[in-house]
């Protein structure tokens, strides 16, 4: 296991209440960081052990007043905001489909969650970056959006890649103000977004299309992600960091 220090550090997390999101919220707190977390879902149990540095919020990204609300109050109380962390995101089954067929009010709503959120995010926390004197934000796409699907999922590999190109134009605007922003790129990994592998069988399955052998661990996920919002990242930007257990080799 890798090991972070960010005491006196303060970030915000996306999609908090869910498989990566929750490993990154973890893994930041046990660091000595300060954590804002966002999700649709409930707080999970656990982050009352870390008193004032761990704050959850549970609304809808999409909402602009809701988003900024939250990204200012949390600056405010936390007095500072180094790193965002941009984790939320939808895969619909069944109804995210091939853009010459699929419900368009479907594409629209993928839309928002995965890419305009980003952009809710980012204009909330830029502000309080710059205030800090710099900062780091990290963005999910999925390595499906470098490839092609006999399955499409169009709004989420589109989507998706947007994320990326966001994500290195953000790292061009904001490089010479000492803010850094990275986009991540997972392979299959075991979360509630995978909730389809319900039996150890099917985990085995997907795993044995991957050169390593097996689906990945939102804790190894979350690893990448502290990696590139730490000091140890601090002269890297706009890349894009696929993690995947070698499944793109492929
Ligand atoms: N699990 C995988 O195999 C995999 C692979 C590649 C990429 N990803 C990407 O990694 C990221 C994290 O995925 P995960 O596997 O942890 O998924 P997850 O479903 O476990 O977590 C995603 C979280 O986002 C939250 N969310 C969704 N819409 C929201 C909204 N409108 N407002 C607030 N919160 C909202 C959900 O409530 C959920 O808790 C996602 O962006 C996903 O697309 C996942």
């Amino acid at each position: 296991m890798l090991t972070f220090d960010f005491s006196g550090k303060a970030a915000v997390v996306t999609g908090a209440g869910g498989g990566m999101g929750q490993a990154i919220a973890r893994a930041m707190l046990k660091a000595g960081g300060m954590v804002a977390m966002l999700d649709l879902k409930p707080e999970p149990e656990g982050y009352g052990q870390f008193g004032e540095r761990a704050i959850y919020a549970r609304g809808d990204l999409t909402d602009e007043s809701f988003v900024r609300s939250t990204i200012d109050d949390a600056a405010r109380r936390f007095g500072r905001l180094d790193y965002l962390a941009n984790v939320a995101g939808v895969l619909w089954f069944g109804r995210d489909k091939s853009a010459l067929e699929m419900d368009l009010a479907v594409w629209d709503q993928v839309f928002a969650i995965n890419l305009k959120s980003m952009v809710h995010t980012a204009r909330a926390a830029v502000p309080h970056m710059r205030a800090s004197g710099g900062g780091a934000m990290v963005h999910f796409s999925t390595i499906q959006c470098l490839r092609g699907d006999p399955l499409p999922q169009d709004a989420y590999s589109a989507s998706k890649a947007a994320v990326g190109a966001l994500s290195r134009s953000l790292a061009m605007q904001l490089a010479a103000e000492n803010i850094r922003s990275n986009a991540i790129y997972p392979g299959p990994t075991q979360t509630p977004m995978q909730a389809r592998w319900d039996t150890p069988e099917k985990v085995a399955s997907v795993g044995s299309h991957i050169p390593m052998g097996r689906v990945g661990r939102p804790e190894e996920i979350a690893n990448a992600a502290l990696f590139l919002l730490s000091d140890g990242a601090s002269y890297i930007t706009g890349i894009d960091l696929i993690v995947d257990g070698g499944m793109l080799l492929k």
